[in-house]
Parts: C-alpha cells; structure tokens; sequence
C-alpha cells in the first residue's frame, strides 16, 4: 500500500520522506489556504522534495475552468497530479485531462456510483473520502470495499486512495480492504511506529549489551 501524506507542511513531509515512507502528497484548498504561502510556489517545492505524485485542487466549477486550471497546474512539475471533484463538470474535466496525458485525482466521492464514473473517465486516482462518509452516518470502510469489488470486477486501473483518514483504523482497515493508497495527516504516519512494547525490549537490549562490554565494528 502506498502512503501520501495529506498535508502542505513543507517540514513534515520532508522529516517522513526522509525516513522513506512517503509515496506521494495530497493537498486541497483548505490544507493550502492554512499554510498561507501561494499555491504555485508550494506546490513546486513539495513537488521537489518529493519524488512521487503531488496532488493540487481546481477550484473552478466548471469544465472548462478545470481543464485551464489544471493545465496550468500541470505545468508546475512532472510529477503533479490534477485533483477535480466528482461532480458532472469535475468527470467531464477529468476525461479531457487524462486523454492530453494528464494525472488525476478525482475527489470527494461518496458513493460507489461515483468511483465508477471517475474510473470511467480515466481517472488516474479515486479519492472515497471515508472519516467524512462516517460523520454522515454512512460508512467509509464499506464504501472501499464496494469499489475495490466493482474495480476489480472491470480490470480498472484507478488507483483506490483512501482520503479523510481519521485514524490508524482506518489506514489498516483501507490495507485490509486493498486500497491501494491512503492519504494521511503527518500525525497518524508517526503513530504507527509507536508501540511501548518496542521502546521496552529496545531498552532492555540495549541494557543487556553494555554489560558486555563490546563494541560493535571494533
Ligand atoms: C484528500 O485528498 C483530502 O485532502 C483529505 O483527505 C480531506 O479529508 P478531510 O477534509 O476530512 O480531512
């Protein structure tokens, strides 16, 4: 499973790509609006820092506002994708875009039918948005399941990303399900490589070897 970190903050992003575990970012409005620097600029130094796909949002409503947006969009780097909602005008962008070559992200589904549409239109992402599918009394996880099912039941090439990611449950649960990717906020990445079981025996380890007295690579 993939991991994008679901985040515009440039020092998080680089502190976990260093480590190696970051397959690609997303952003939206809000998480650029939030980190008050101009889209083009931050956009290309994410782009930079990381080597996989970046997500940046349209913010037009209709196709054609898309489809300019996210050419120019596209022009920021090799390796940024253009996101656009599930909406008529989002799919209708979505299929000009993806046949001129481009990589999209196709956001804000809530329903199968959805996902369907966006594979359809050769998305190159399908982003179920699962912690907002349950605020509303839906459920998320189900919602991964059904388009893994439909996806595989079609051969489509659309990429599941798991977005509005609450919590390690839901990371797991998406692995589970066979998402293919989940987009995360900075804070759960880290929580994954907590474990108070791993800080004991590490210590206790540690504890036991200096009583030898060696010294590794002497
Ligand atoms: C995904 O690409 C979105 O940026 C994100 O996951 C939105 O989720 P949230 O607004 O519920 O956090």
């Amino acid at each position: 499973m993939k991991f994008f970190v679901d985040t515009a903050d440039v020092t998080e992003i680089k502190k976990l790509n260093d480590i190696g575990i970051v397959d690609g970012v997303t952003t939206n409005p809000t998480i650029v609006a939030k980190s008050g620097r101009p889209i083009r600029e931050l956009l290309a130094e994410i782009c930079d820092i990381v080597d996989g796909p970046v997500s940046g949002e349209a913010v037009a409503t209709d196709s054609e506002g898309m489809v300019r947006e996210g050419l120019w969009l596209s022009e920021i780097a090799n390796n940024l994708t253009v996101k656009v909602p599930v909406t008529t005008e989002g799919v209708k962008a979505t299929r000009i875009l993806s046949e001129k070559g481009i990589a999209v992200n196709v956001t804000a589904c809530f329903s199968a039918g959805q996902a369907l549409l966006a594979a359809k239109a050769g998305a190159t992402f399908i982003s179920p948005f699962v912690g907002r599918s349950d605020d509303v009394g839906a459920n998320g996880m189900q919602l991964i399941q059904d388009i893994r099912l439909i996806y595989d039941n079609f051969a489509f090439e659309t990429e599941i990303l798991t977005a509005s990611v609450r919590g390690i449950g839901h990371l797991l649960e998406a692995a589970r399900l066979g998402a293919d990717v989940a987009t995360v906020p900075p804070n759960i990445l880290w929580q994954l490589f907590e474990h108070p079981m791993t800080d004991l025996v590490v210590q206790k380890f540690l504890q036991a070897w200096e009583k030898t007295g060696q010294k590794l690579g002497d």
